[in-house]
């Protein structure tokens, strides 16, 4: 059982109060998750002690920073199960997604090379694909989903697969919560002789992924969304992309030497890490995956899945609401909702003014919702340290609003 009371307790912003004295209910955990006093106090101690450039000085202050950025790393690899696998600092998912773009596909796909994508991504799993239709020539297939169930059409899938080179797919929605069937998806792609992409930033707060035994090429994700500071997220890359790609960002540390007229570059993960690197932001999510470490990842999985069927199941009882997603066993914390007649901006704003925060908007997945014939969805999303009763009281505050001004 997870102690949320516990784990409430590191997280000061959860103590602040909002409009009219009212306590935070803060519910927009799949844009990015709070932070726990000991992912600050780390960054903080990092600036106050031991602040330096990594990999460059032989001073005592560089050796630190270079121990703990290292460090960092190696607790990213072991968290994620990525041991036979490269870890490369990004700015976070939509860095590390744009980075397999321009680093393999472009080295490695021409004119006419097929890019399979579900219905399901996120923008920042298609816009990338889209400037390579331009830039190359690529082609990409979309994998519809089930309006009723929320699942993706595998057959359509398996289809798509054929003779396609690489797939890109979000392992868990961020706007249905639905987790997509991954290990069967990378098994078809790579039947196939595609390479997958799995996007992994909804599924990394709550899924121990274990990158080797996926299989998966590349897996993407954010600090931010896992008690880590924003700014910062890795590529994992199986050791035989990472020999295919090549640098598209060129800079300080990523070289070995530099002429005149050509340079060579470093042979580790450091060459996709042009420039100085996100040196406290490395500390502090190493201390965000040390401080997740005393939680069990399962029953952090489990309570999220409990909150967010209760609010699923308590809104659909509202007339005139519309709830997207099944909220299934492997599935996200996730309930996006929609009120037939009240502007989801409106509601937003007055659940605001009881300390209630949510998201609302297209939740960067316009084309997702453009299949409901939406344009806007209100979301609620829950992690460890939210409580049965925020998640009631904030399916009473949505009822009486939705009672009294639809
Ligand atoms: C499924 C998914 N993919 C990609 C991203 C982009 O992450 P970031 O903005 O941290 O790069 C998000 C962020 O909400 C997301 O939910």
């Amino acid at each position: 059982m997870l102690d949320v009371n516990a784990a409430r307790k590191d997280f000061p912003i959860l103590k602040r109060e909002m409009a009219g004295g009212r306590p935070l209910v803060y519910l927009d955990n799949s844009a990015t998750t709070q932070k726990p006093q000991q992912v600050i106090d780390a960054m903080s101690s990092y600036y106050r002690t031991s602040n330096s450039n990594v990999h460059r000085s032989a001073h005592t202050l560089a050796e630190e920073a270079t121990i703990g950025f290292e460090e960092s790393r190696e607790k990213i690899r072991n968290w994620f199960g990525a041991g036979e696998s490269r870890v490369v600092f990004t700015s976070g998912t939509t860095e590390a997604i744009n980075l397999v773009a321009q680093s393999w596909a472009k080295v490695n796909l021409n004119e006419g090379d097929v890019v399979v994508l579900t219905e399901m991504e996120h923008h920042a799993d298609i816009v990338p694909w889209q400037m390579l239709t331009s830039e190359i020539g690529v082609e990409l297939r979309w994998v519809p989903f089930d309006l009723e169930t929320f699942e993706l059409d595998m057959g359509a899938y398996e289809v798509a697969v054929q003779g396609a080179s690489l797939v890109g797919a979000v392992h868990t929605s961020n706007v249905l919560g639905v987790r997509n069937p991954v290990e069967q998806m990378v098994e078809l792609a790579h039947q196939a002789g595609a390479k997958v992409l799995i996007d992994a930033a909804q599924a990394a707060p709550h899924d121990r992924i274990g990158f080797d035994s996926l299989g998966a090429d590349f897996l993407a994700l954010s600090a931010h969304k896992m008690g880590g500071p924003t700014g910062i997220g890795v590529l994992l890359i199986n050791e035989v992309a990472f020999q295919q790609m090549q640098p598209f960002m060129g800079g300080g540390d990523m070289i070995r030497e530099v002429h005149f007229d050509y340079s060579t570059y470093q042979e580790n993960e450091h060459r996709f890490e042009a420039g100085t690197p996100r040196i406290a932001e490395a500390i502090g999510w190493g201390a965000a995956i040390d401080w997740l470490a005393k939680w069990n990842v399962e029953s952090i999985h489990e309570h999220g899945l409990e909150l967010a069927r209760f609010t699923a199941d308590s809104l659909r009882s509202i007339p005139g609401m519309r709830v997207f997603g099944r909220q299934a066993d492997g599935d996200g914390a996730v309930v996006s909702f929609l009120h037939d007649t009240m502007h989801a901006n409106d509601l937003a704003v007055m659940l605001d003014a009881q300390g209630f925060a949510v998201r609302t908007g297209h939740h960067c997945a316009q084309p997702l919702l453009r299949r409901f014939d939406i344009a806007a969805t209100n979301r609620a999303s829950f992690w460890l340290y939210n409580t049965l009763e925020e998640a009631s009281a904030f399916v009473e505050a949505t009822r009486d609003i939705c009672q009294r001004y639809s």
